[in-house]
């Protein structure tokens, strides 16, 4: 994990990272009452920021917090990051978090606090430059055992971070989730399969974030002669499929090259992925 940049925001702000304090009474710290989002930088500008901030005002609307700025004031605070931490990240590749609570009320009570301010932070970390030549990763597949609003995308992700560790003790980067036998995503990512050459993705829902990244890959598909479905997506299925990606602002698209252990087509990253994250990289760059 790379060290955070050493500029962030907080409540108004700009201070460095090391000194910004939160109240312990602060609803993140006590209830996970808050909500994030993490846009990817390249060359200093945001890939995909209308979504990101769509989704982040979607994610405030649905846990009833009132959006603490406007989109502009959120552009501002996206380039401000950029621009504040550039000497340390001097070509311009850098993920942006994003996170608002519901605020610090004067003590602790699952109801919501009236006329309490939201706590606003921002910071930002290094990014690699994407990479469409990659040698893929491992993942595992495990329940899905996290709550019902998996759509909103709230800080309380205690059951992805564990599923995640599951992971890394497999000596795997991603944990790929199913749930009643179908697939949902990965612990931060989205998953989409691929048989033959067609990308199959399953359908939003409360069950899964609604990916950004997943989007752009689909916009690129024709170009790369990929036809796209949408549909649930049986275990089976998924065991048996040519390809296996997942998609996130931080990863990009990435092959998964072995699940459980066992190489998913011939083990190595596919023949659509090769195609596609040319194609990625592309938007990256432009
Ligand atoms: N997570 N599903 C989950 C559970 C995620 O956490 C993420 C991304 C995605 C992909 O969304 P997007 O393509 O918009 O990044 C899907 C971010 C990167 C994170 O938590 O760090």
């Amino acid at each position: 994990m790379a060290r955070a940049l050493p500029i962030a925001w907080l409540n108004g702000t700009w201070l460095p990272l090391a000194e910004a304090r939160v109240s312990p009474l602060d609803r993140a710290f006590l209830f996970a009452d808050a909500v994030y989002e993490v846009v990817a930088v390249y060359g200093g500008r945001p890939l995909l920021v209308d979504e990101h901030l769509a989704r982040l005002a979607r994610s405030l609307r649905e846990l009833g917090i009132a959006d603490p700025h406007d989109d502009a004031a959120w552009r501002a605070l996206i380039a401000g990051l950029v621009e504040r931490n550039r000497s340390a990240a001097p070509d311009g590749h850098l993920g942006v978090y994003l996170q608002v609570s519901r605020g610090a009320d004067t003590g602790r009570d699952h109801g919501f606090p009236a006329d309490v301010p939201a706590t606003v932070f921002g910071m930002a970390s290094p990014l690699a430059a994407f990479d469409p030549t990659g040698s893929g990763l491992r993942a595992i597949t495990a329940p899905d055992n996290r709550w019902a609003r998996c759509d909103i995308k709230s800080t309380a992700l205690l059951g992805n971070v564990l599923l995640r560790q599951a992971a890394a003790a497999a000596g795997a980067q991603e944990c790929i989730m199913l749930r009643a036998g179908r697939l949902t995503e990965g612990s931060s990512s989205t998953v989409a399969i691929v048989e033959g050459r067609t990308v199959v993705t399953r359908p939003d829902g409360p069950e899964v974030l609604p990916g950004t990244t997943i989007r752009l890959v689909r916009s690129l598909a024709p170009a790369c002669g990929l036809d796209w479905r949408e549909e649930d997506i049986a275990e089976s299925r998924l065991r048996r499929a040519d390809e296996i990606w997942i998609t996130s602002a931080m990863r990009g698209v990435l092959p998964v090259t072995h699940l459980d252990g066992k190489p998913v087509g011939a083990g190595v990253p596919g023949p659509a992925w090769r195609t596609i994250a040319v194609a990625y990289e592309r938007c990256t760059r432009s």
